[in-house]
């Protein structure tokens, strides 16, 4: 359900290995909840993901600020709905536990946020990258 495909690779490595390694730590979000882990093993496991969120988001906002994108300040608020989101989720799984309604949520804003972010909002800083990094 949740898998990494080419079409997503954007052309500057340091960030496409960041993505696959994103989707890698979504994967095991989700198999945790398939497989019945218990709460406290689950948050863990989004705590994991929820790092390299927070190390991948820096990054790209590293290269925005440093060449100067004019979007920077648009897709920085982007990723912080993302983690903030995180946050919620990762809340009221540990408050309500898991059910068939936050999983639908998981799917929506998690995974499709980020296949959604990185094939637009990412593809559209790397495009902008290019020409600057080769320059
Ligand atoms: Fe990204
Ligand atoms: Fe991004």
């Amino acid at each position: 359900m949740i898998k990494w495909t080419d079409d997503l690779l954007i052309g500057i490595d340091a960030i496409d290995d960041q993505h696959k390694e994103l989707f890698e730590r979504i994967g095991q979000f989700y198999d945790s909840i398939d497989k019945g882990l218990t709460a406290p093993q689950v948050n863990e496991i989004m705590d994991y993901l929820a790092d390299y969120a927070n190390t991948h988001f820096a990054t790209e906002e590293g290269y925005m600020s440093q060449y100067d994108y004019p979007e920077y300040r648009q897709h920085k608020e982007l990723h912080q709905v993302f983690i903030s989101d995180l946050y919620t989720i990762q809340k009221r799984l540990s408050q309500d536990g898991f059910s068939s309604l936050l999983g639908a949520e998981l799917e929506g804003s998690l995974y499709h946020w980020l296949v959604e972010h990185v094939s637009q909002v990412d593809k559209k800083l790397a495009d902008y990258l290019k020409d600057k990094i080769k320059s």
